[in-house]
């Protein structure tokens, strides 16, 4: 049995005051034990007062991003060393509004995700295709590339430490969410790719989890779902009663 896997993707929202309370409110919510996987990913600024406030339960600190490079004279950029020896546990790579804003491609990424697991961060490796490739019927083709682009040169032994976070664009931060089929259909077929590719067990246990726009009113229908491990949040995480319905519907 995959453990549920919930993660709120803060992006570049809140002040540090502002997102001192919301984690604040999800430690006490959470309390001290929890069925789900639960992970704040707020900005690089947030990470050492959430990696602070969390430190008594079991709720994990994310970060949004690092450096495809190790360390260096790269102005503004920050490392996957430098994350995790704050005690950061995971880190959102391949996120579309990188891919889409900042030109990152499937090289890079997959670059990113060599250096976060080396350095001990586990990844959220998100893919997903945008409304035109979805309109023209290319959605496997491109989440597939997309996952065995970015997982190229992944041995088996750190599958388990990427979670695989499918993003339809066209989902994300607009209010529409693929409906249960269309989810449902992308994880099955992420699913039998690693399946084949790493073998049935990884198949088995590797979380794929679905984001773009999940809000407590959709989040049942698509939790149920057998492949379907949990959601990333965007918008719905940044009030801690919403983010904590979607959690409760995971369980
Ligand atoms: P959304 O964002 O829930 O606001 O659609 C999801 C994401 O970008 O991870």
């Amino acid at each position: 049995m995959r453990k549920k896997f919930v993660a709120g993707n803060w992006k570049m929202f809140k002040t540090i005051p502002e997102g001192r309370e919301l984690v604040k409110a999800i430690v006490k919510k959470t309390g001290k034990k929890t069925d789900v996987d639960i992970a704040i990913c707020p900005s690089f600024a947030h990470l050492p007062m959430a990696v602070e406030l969390t430190k008594n339960s079991p709720v994990m600190i994310g970060a949004q991003d690092v450096s495809v490079r190790e360390e260096g004279a790269f102005t503004g950029e920050v490392s996957a060393s430098m994350v995790k020896s704050l005690d950061v546990t995971h880190v959102i790579l391949g996120h579309s509004e990188r891919r889409h804003f900042w030109h990152e491609r499937d090289w890079l990424i997959s670059k990113k995700i060599r250096i976060a697991l080396r350095h001990g961060l586990d990844v959220i490796y998100c893919v997903g295709e945008n409304l035109v490739e979805r309109e023209i019927g290319l959605t496997n083709e491109v989440v597939l590339s997309q996952i065995e682009l970015g997982l190229r040169n992944i041995a088996g032994e750190a599958l388990p430490r990427i979670t695989i976070a499918y993003e339809p664009v066209w989902a994300i931060g607009t209010g529409k969410t693929a409906t249960p089929k269309q989810a449902a259909d992308v994880h099955k077929s992420i699913r039998s790719w690693i399946a084949d590719f790493y073998g049935k067990d990884m198949g088995d246990t590797v979380r794929i989890i679905y984001g773009g726009s999940v809000k407590p009113e959709n989040a049942d229908k698509l939790m149920k779902l057998p492949d379907i491990d949990g959601a990333l949040v965007g918008g719905a995480c940044l009030e801690a009663d919403s983010f904590m319905a979607i959690i409760a519907a995971a369980k």
